[in-house]
């Protein structure tokens, strides 16, 4: 291989890690840079896979591999993969550079997605040095340890900065606005807890920046609050917080989850505001997921009325916890009622949720 495209090779390969590396803290780029970065890393890809092309014929090729050979090329197969799907699930969720292409517009899948690709692309570089050293051992050690990293900073570090530093600033109608439903029989009730209206925060939104809450047109907004909304934007329903007569929680996300974590502990039941659920056979219950149970305001709810012959439908947000173990919990909770799993939304994906609850919406209006 001449020298400068063997230069350019490296230049190129250090690039992709690097843009890998800032891509993760997407919370402090922004929207904007991590879009055109990503651009450019396809772009570096393209390069390296041109660079490398005498190469790829030889990889589904099995004989007379050694073992470790064919372990490199299965992980390079699954790299190629993994960034097929990445790229797809970039355009997916592009907002700035193709905002019209729509296929699951899941920010979460697409985190696990760059991980995948982060931690193939530490492993893949990982066995180019394997290959060479004498030190094998060490090598796989580091390469090891290079990999729970990448996963490490892919699955919990992400999530974390998500939680502690974003605040999303949001066009509210554009947010809540989409098709309407009509459904049958008795309007439900949709209930919902949220940080906000629960936090001692004071009036200044710029205080409480970087707390994991939304601006929608400058106001302070909790994020299952713009659920409900949405909600309520597509059918006839009535609407609920729940919201706490006693204590409220402290306005540092870390403190809050401090609280919670306490709270859960000592199973509390904080005291709410009443919600009559009488007259109503369907609710739709909002809750954020704490601790990967529901928050302890939202356990004082379904503990404190009767919910027997009811339907209760469950969205819930999170950071990356799925349900939880929030299902059982309402079910307990709950005694009576019929539990359904609706959707867990990634925080990210808040805001773009409108369409999903409206397809939801529309499925329930057909049972
Ligand atoms: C006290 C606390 C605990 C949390 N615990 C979890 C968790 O265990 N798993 C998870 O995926 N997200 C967790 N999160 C993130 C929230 O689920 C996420 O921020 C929430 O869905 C946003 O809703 P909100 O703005 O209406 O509060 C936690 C957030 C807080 C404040």
């Amino acid at each position: 291989m001449k020298k400068s495209v063997k230069y350019t090779g490296t230049a190129v390969d250090i690039l992709m890690y690097a843009i890998m590396l800032v891509q993760m803290v997407y919370v402090f780029t922004g929207n904007v840079i991590h879009e055109l970065l990503g651009a450019g890393f396809f772009l570096c890809l393209i390069i390296h896979m041109a660079i490398k092309r005498k190469y790829l014929p030889s990889i589904p090729k099995l004989r007379g591999k050694s073992a470790v050979r064919r372990f490199s090329d299965a992980v390079i197969i699954l790299l190629m993969l993994s960034s097929a799907a990445l790229m797809v699930s970039s355009m997916d969720v592009s907002r700035t550079l193709l905002p019209q292409v729509s296929i699951i517009g899941s920010a979460g899948l697409h985190t696990y997605l760059a991980t995948a690709v982060l931690a193939l692309s530490v492993l893949h570089g990982g066995m180019h040095g394997y290959a060479r050293t004498k030190k094998k051992k060490r090598a796989a050690l580091f390469i090891a340890l290079g990999c729970v990293a990448a996963i490490a900073v892919g699955l919990a570090l992400v999530p974390y900065l998500n939680r502690h530093y974003k605040t999303v600033r949001i066009d509210y109608s554009e947010a809540i606005s989409g098709d309407k439903v009509e459904l049958h029989g008795e309007k439900p009730l949709v209930v919902y807890f949220t940080r906000l209206g629960n936090t001692d925060f004071n009036d200044d939104a710029d205080a409480v920046s970087g707390a994991s809450l939304l601006l929608a047109d400058g106001e302070l907004m909790g994020s299952d609050q713009l659920i409900a909304d949405m909600i309520s934007n597509a059918v006839d329903c009535d609407v609920r917080a729940i919201t706490l007569t006693g204590e409220k929680y402290p306005s540092g996300y870390g403190d809050t989850v401090s609280a919670a974590g306490k709270e859960l502990r000592q199973n509390a039941r904080p005291p709410i505001e009443d919600i009559d659920i009488r007259g109503y056979d369907k609710i739709i219950l909002v809750y954020p997921l704490w601790w990967g149970r529901v928050p302890m305001p939202v356990a004082t709810f379904l503990e404190g009325a009767d919910f027997s012959g009811k339907d209760i439908y469950l969205i819930a947000t999170q950071g990356s916890s799925g349900y939880g173990s929030s299902v059982e919990d309402v079910r307990k909770m709950a005694a009576g009622a019929e539990v359904h799993k609706v959707m867990s939304i990634y925080c990210d994906d808040i805001p773009y949720s409108r369409e999903r609850i409206g397809s939801w919406l529309k499925e329930l209006a057909e049972e």
